[in-house]
């Protein structure tokens, strides 16, 4: 949207900020892709009115999705684990026998960017057309310096939803180095520096978990990160209580993602933390995990999001519905609860709810807009109720 364009959006249901309904006959002005008013239809302020005029027809509006954690770019397929997890095999198993993240990593590695690019851009595609505005992609399927670089250059060069970069460099250890602190030395000092210096992410996340990353020499190394300047998240207490969940609450991190395992104690830390916990139910669906502790997170006053934790190992889909869907049936999160997880949560959980996450006037102007009811969404498994999507006040083609 050009500088200084205004548009009005009319005859509009306008969905309540805690989903509990909906407000009709309501309009908004966007300008510069911000909301700058809005209100009753019957109020729109005569000096305000612009040209560009769009009657929505009494269509439901809502804040459009984010999807706060996904690992969108790699090469290759892990379809033949899926059958081997099945006949028994255990995903560390497969790990340590040169299979899961390190096998996705040597097609990585010697993919072109082209070649990222061409696998890519559908599966970005496949995000924007379930209305997700915002989307969190990670690297970590390279595990060096040149080829993470190759990795977050290629997110850079994405289209159609707003994107957000975070370096996973700490996913796996790559056959190059003997220990795990070796390799975070090097990430520490020789990777972290260049991501930086090049502006290539802001963000920066670990796999704490046994056989991967231990909580002690990655809290070194999460430091390290924020005295360059970069925001922590962390892949936390997902197979066992790692101790990930603990450090971001020390480190103050954005999110901790996974965080199935959490005593008491922990859950009630979150309820009085800005970290955001960041649930992933699908990733638990395909690993046979127990679901996260939901329930008594929200209780406690945690804020929490929901993503699909998108990757060819452990979350080989993209469907928002089916992480709803499980948010509700296993995690008896209320309906209101998966949008809000969505949409706000998701956006404190990448650090943008300044600007992104709900309907509010200075806010971004990102929003779907459909025919459905609310209760229409996040009820049938690979069904995302027909709407139309705007990012900062323009329609997307899809
Ligand atoms: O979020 N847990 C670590 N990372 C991914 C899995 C990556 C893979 O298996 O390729 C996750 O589950
Ligand atoms: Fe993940």
């Amino acid at each position: 949207m050009s500088v200084g364009q205004k548009r009005l959006f009319r005859n509009l249901k306008l969905v309540k900020s805690d989903y509990s309904g909906h407000q009709a006959k309501m309009a908004f002005i966007v300008e510069d892709g911000h909301l700058i008013w809005m209100g009753s239809q019957s109020k729109i302020p005569k000096g305000l009115k612009p040209k560009d005029e769009f009657d929505l027809k009494g269509q439901l509006v809502m804040p459009s999705f984010i999807e706060c954690h996904t690992h969108t770019v790699f090469a290759g397929s892990r379809a033949d684990e899926f059958e081997m997890r099945n006949q028994g095999k255990s995903y560390l198993e497969i790990a340590t026998s040169g299979g899961g993240i390190l096998s996705t990593m040597k097609k990585t590695r010697s993919a072109s960017v082209k070649q990222l690019l061409e696998k890519t851009q559908p599966l970005v595609d496949g995000f924007l057309a379930q209305g997700v505005s915002t989307l969190e992609i990670k690297s970590g399927y390279a595990l060096d310096l040149k080829n993470e670089i190759k990795l977050l250059e290629t997110i850079q060069k994405l289209k159609g939803p707003q994107i957000i970069s975070t370096f996973l460099g700490a996913h796996a250890l790559p056959p190059e180095f003997k220990t795990h602190s070796e390799y975070l030395t090097y990430l520490g000092t020789k990777v972290l520096p260049v991501i930086r210096k090049k502006k290539l992410s802001n963000r920066v996340d670990i796999y704490i978990e046994t056989k991967f990353f231990e909580s002690g020499p990655a809290q070194a190394f999460l430091k390290q990160a924020q005295t360059l300047g970069f925001q922590i998240t962390i892949h936390a207490n997902q197979l066992s209580m790692s101790g990930g969940a603990e450090l971001a609450l020390e480190l103050g991190a954005q999110s901790a993602d996974h965080v199935i395992h959490l005593n008491e104690k922990t859950i009630q830390r979150y309820g009085k933390s800005k970290t955001v916990a960041v649930l992933l139910p699908a990733a638990d669906l395909y690993m046979k995990c127990a679901y996260p502790p939901a329930r008594q997170l929200i209780d406690a006053g945690a804020t929490v999001a929901l993503a699909t934790d998108f990757n060819p190992g452990t979350s080989p889909t993209q469907d928002l519905s089916l992480v709803g869907f499980l948010a509700r049936l296993e995690m008896k999160m209320t309906l209101a609860e998966v949008f809000q997880a969505y949409t706000s949560g998701a956006a404190k959980a990448l650090g943008i709810e300044q600007s992104q996450g709900d309907l509010a006037l200075g806010k971004e102007a990102n929003f779907i807009c459909t025919d459905a009811e609310l209760s229409d969404f996040f009820y049938s498994i690979g069904n995302m109720p027909r709407h139309t999507l705007f990012i900062r006040g323009l329609a997307v083609k899809i």
